[in-house]
């Protein structure tokens, strides 16, 4: 028994910010950043609407595309590393806003790898026997804890979710790797929210972003490919039988150099960046709605999906579709 994607949904706000406006508010360019990062717009939510709400959309389409009720659900996992609030959890509140009144909910923190480990964790209860059928999201607001005066990262993000339905099947995820090294989690990072303090009377402050662009860019394109070829090799799978490699929409740089380390073709590397932006833990699925919804994938079609990002955290799941 393993872990099949039944169904998938996303949500992104209405709001478009393009190149130009951004070039308006720090000193930067639309060539700057399309030659750079491959971006050209990203969406960014309301100061009323934040990730839970963009999770219960994705929720609700994907359950709609999966055919699936919401009291079928045994488990809500949310990977995300903006949510509205410390508790309840956006898992909970996807569980209440939807009624998946028999599932279990919690979020995973795993930065731009959240919808991965999100997935791998479900399937690891699938695996185990103990639920059957559950909930993938991976949803982010970035843009609420980016900086605006910085230019290095704030051109970078957009806010979205994308969701998937999974059920215990055949056939579905065949192999998983994901990985993490604390020790240069400093190369990207968001600062506290438990700043407050009762002795010197400090009320909390949200921190900002912060990132070594060029660390992040070398971290990534070494080990996403490292992580891959792992996959690959633990499951005895030839990467010519993969027909997509989904990767993290970070930039369309980093994309083309794991094309080229890996020596396969841009055409098997889909990227929808150019329109959101690295949307962090949405982007994976955002992009495989994207891909289902215009029928791209059919059944048997191999897959690969890889994230990294803050943590540092890592990680890639090989499906059969
Ligand atoms: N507009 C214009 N200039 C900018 C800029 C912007 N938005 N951001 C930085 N610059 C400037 C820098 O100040 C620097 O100027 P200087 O040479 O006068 O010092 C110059 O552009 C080059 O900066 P650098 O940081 O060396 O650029 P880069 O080629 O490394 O590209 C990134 C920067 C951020 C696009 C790139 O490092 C990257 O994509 N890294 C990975 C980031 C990422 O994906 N993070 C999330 C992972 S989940």
């Amino acid at each position: 028994m393993t872990t099949r994607i039944i169904g998938t949904g996303s949500a992104v706000p209405n709001q478009i910010v393009t190149n130009d406006d951004l070039s308006k508010i720090v000193e930067t360019s639309d060539e700057w950043i399309r030659t750079r990062t491959g971006i050209r717009e990203r969406r960014i939510a309301s100061a009323q609407s934040g990730t839970t709400a963009l999770a219960i959309e994705a929720a609700r389409k994907a359950l709609e595309n999966a055919h699936v009720a919401p009291e079928e659900l045994d488990i809500i996992i949310l990977g995300t590393s903006s949510a509205d609030c410390c508790f309840p959890s956006g898992a909970c509140e996807v569980q209440g806003a939807i009624g998946a009144v028999n599932a279990v909910a919690f979020d995973l923190s795993a930065a731009c790898s959240g919808f991965v480990f999100a997935l791998n964790t479900v399937h690891s209860f699938i695996k185990a026997g103990i639920y059957k059928t559950g909930l993938v999201i991976g949803a982010d607001t970035l843009s609420k804890l980016i900086d605006w005066t910085d230019r290095s990262t704030c051109v970078l993000f957009g806010d979205a979710a994308g969701a998937a339905v999974v059920r215990a099947e055949e056939q579905g995820i065949i192999h998983l790797e994901m990985g993490a090294d604390g020790s240069r989690g400093n190369v990207l990072e968001c600062g506290g929210r438990t700043t407050g303090n009762f002795l010197t009377g400090q009320k909390p402050e949200l921190g900002y972003m912060s990132m070594e662009g060029q660390e992040v860019f070398k971290f990534a394109v070494k080990t996403v490919p490292e992580t891959i070829n792992r996959l690959l090799e633990e499951s005895q799978t030839s990467k010519d039988d993969i027909k997509y490699f989904i990767l993290h929409q970070a930039n369309y740089r980093i994309c083309e150099s794991i094309s080229k380390r890996m020596k396969i073709s841009m055409d098997r590397i889909p990227t929808n960046l150019e329109n959101y932006g690295n949307t962090s833990g949405a982007s994976i699925p955002l992009l495989l709605d994207e891909m289902n919804r215009a029928g791209m994938l059919s059944r048997g079609d191999k897959l690969v999906m890889a994230g990294f990002g803050g943590g540092l955290t890592w990680g890639a799941t090989l499906i059969e579709w």
